[in-house]
């Protein structure tokens, strides 16, 4: 990803808890390796930015061609809408160029499919926080690990760019037939088991690994002028016909994933649990 950010950014976050935070970020590979300080982000600004970033992509012919294909993905599971949103790891919007055209995508959806947005990022400023609730987004507040068990409504499921264990993990949380219910949006299942089979690597992905052969994954035409922001990200859905047929053994195989010997590239619940805690002794 390119991100080579502009725009003034907001915190009213303490800069000694943004302090805390990085250096637990440090250790931890692939997420954004820089938090802001929350003391000059201008609220304002950053939600003029969000406005012209949502304009930028209304108008776009990528907007358009998202839109049809979640929609005959809608068509294919035999569905009309799509009640609740869940997305993880939008990243530092305030200062991430494709985290910001992320969250306005997250934005026209929300509109357009009139859903409940979940969020949660452990990178969120107060100030990021804030934002997404004045846009009428729940922040979810402890961080479940990408865990989320998904039973009722059929669900965006939005992690652009996001560490495949976090996508690995949430599969495993919904390992069942009621995972039809999922739309995935987000990194392309395809290109990560090529990737795991092309480098010979033992990765504790098995549950991608597992469903993918089973996925309806629907490329998406990536021609956003900021193409950076949605490279690499398709959809992806179950369809009764390919997942409905699976015998139990396949889905009552699940145990949780263990990354002790992997290089994981997300934080933890015990990881935000003692930046948190390092946070309130300052
Ligand atoms: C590679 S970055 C992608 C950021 C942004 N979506 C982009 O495309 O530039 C991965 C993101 O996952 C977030 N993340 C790490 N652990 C997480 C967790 N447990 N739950 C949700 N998000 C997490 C990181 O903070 C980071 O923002």
């Amino acid at each position: 990803m390119r991100d080579n950010e502009e725009f003034k950014l907001v915190i009213h976050r303490k800069k000694r808890t943004s302090r805390a935070r990085t250096n637990c970020l440090s250790n931890v590979t692939s997420l954004d390796n820089e938090r802001n300080d929350d003391s000059n982000i201008n609220c304002e600004t950053l939600l003029g930015k969000l406005l012209e970033a949502e304009g930028e992509l209304e108008n776009s012919s990528f907007l358009d061609n998202l839109l049809h294909d979640l929609d005959d993905s809608l068509a294919a599971l035999n569905v009309n809408g799509i009640p609740d949103i869940l997305c993880y790891g939008l990243g530092q919007f305030s200062s991430r160029k494709s985290s910001k055209y992320q969250l306005a995508l997250l934005l026209r959806l929300k509109k357009y499919y009139k859903s409940q947005v979940y969020v949660y990022d452990p990178v969120f400023s107060s100030a990021e926080i804030e934002l997404l609730k004045r846009f009428d987004c729940n922040t979810i507040k402890v961080n479940e690990e990408g865990k989320r068990v998904v039973r009722d409504n059929i669900t965006l499921v939005y992690m652009p760019h996001c560490s495949i264990h976090l996508i690995n993990n949430f599969l495993y949380a919904n390992w069942c037939e009621q995972l039809r219910k999922c739309i995935l949006l987000t990194n392309s299942f395809s290109i990560v088991a090529d990737n795991t089979k092309r480098t010979n690597r033992t990765n504790p992905i098995d549950y991608i690994l597992r469903i993918q052969p089973y996925v309806t994954e629907t490329v998406l035409r990536n021609d956003f002028v900021h193409e950076e922001a949605f490279n690499d990200l398709n959809i992806h859905t179950f369809l009764e016909q390919n997942i409905g047929t699976l015998p139990e053994s396949f889905w009552n195989e699940r145990t949780e994933p263990c990354y002790q010997d992997a290089e994981t590239d997300y934080l933890t619940a015990k990881q935000t649990e003692k930046i948190d805690a390092a946070d309130k002794a300052l």
